[in-house]
């Protein structure tokens, strides 16, 4: 276990599993690089042919760690923002990516499943793009990616309202394969994973690079991540940290 992510290599499947639990599994700095490191570490370990992604306790992730964005928002960060390497190797993996996601699935937690291939999901998920609510800007190419796949109504709702989307939902919509009872979730995206891993490899990887413009969507994400780091420095953004901070509701009415 690294930085609250735990990386298992086996039988050809790289499972990550995000393991914060007492913080929703929110992914800090520290963690996103170890999940880029991963991803970078699949596209040439022979050893690896399907990476699933999982999350211990209630909830996949509460996406980004809200202490780090309030940090990048006073300046108080100026580090590698490790995020832009993570959604990157995302755009641009060659090999199978799979997701097992139960409970929250926030911000970055439901984006990243838009570059995954095989989506599994208990009832209980709650899939969120809050973005607006923060003061943010869609990340991860899911300005595109959202509503190509669910149609801008309901992308708009979720991005601009906030809407939640449960599992059954989810996978009525084409976010997810299936909805699959919690207690066999792991265990369908584990047999999904290592039926994908006895596929040649050689075909697999022309299929999905025929199926997605991985360099195209990561021009799209370049673009959405200068917007949002200029998001970030806002009045707007600040007040939304603060507020989460402070556990009361954002008021937005002074800040422009
Ligand atoms: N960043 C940092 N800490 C987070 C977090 C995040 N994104 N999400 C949750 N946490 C922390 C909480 O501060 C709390 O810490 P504490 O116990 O030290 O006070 C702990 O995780 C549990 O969260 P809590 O809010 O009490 O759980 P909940 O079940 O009531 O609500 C969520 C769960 C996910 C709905 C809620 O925590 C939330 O809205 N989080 C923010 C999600 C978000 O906006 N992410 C960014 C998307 S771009």
């Amino acid at each position: 276990m690294t930085e609250y992510v735990k990386v298992e290599v086996e039988a050809g499947v790289m499972t990550l599993t995000l393991s914060r639990p007492d913080k929703k599994n929110a992914l800090s700095n520290a963690m996103y690089g170890v999940l880029a490191d991963s991803l970078e570490r699949a596209e040439t370990d022979p050893a690896v042919r399907v990476v699933v992604f999982q999350g211990d306790g209630d909830a996949f992730t509460a996406g980004n760690d809200l202490q780090d964005f309030a940090a990048q928002a006073t300046g108080a960060f100026t580090g590698e923002r490790h995020v832009l390497r993570f959604i990157r190797a995302l755009a641009l993996a060659t090999r199978p990516l799979v997701a097992a996601v139960h409970g929250q699935a926030v911000g970055v937690g439901t984006t990243m499943l838009l570059h995954c291939d095989l989506v599994f999901v208990s009832p209980d998920a709650r899939l969120t793009v809050p973005f607006v609510n923060l003061a943010l800007v869609p990340e991860a190419a899911s300005s595109l990616l959202l509503p190509a796949r669910i149609g801008h109504a309901r992308a708009y709702a979720m991005f601009a309202l906030g809407e939640a989307v449960d599992g059954t939902t989810a996978a009525a919509w084409g976010l997810a394969n299936a909805v699959v009872p919690r207690d066999e979730l792991r265990a369908r995206a584990r047999a999904a994973a290592d039926q994908v891993a006895t596929r040649p490899l050689g075909a697999l990887t022309v299929t999905k690079r025929l199926m997605r413009d991985g360099e195209a969507i990561a021009a799209l994400m370049d673009k959405e991540a200068a917007l949002f780091g200029e998001r970030l420095q806002t009045a707007e953004a600040r007040e939304a940290f603060m507020a989460f901070a402070e556990r009361r509701p954002p008021d937005f009415s002074k800040v422009g």
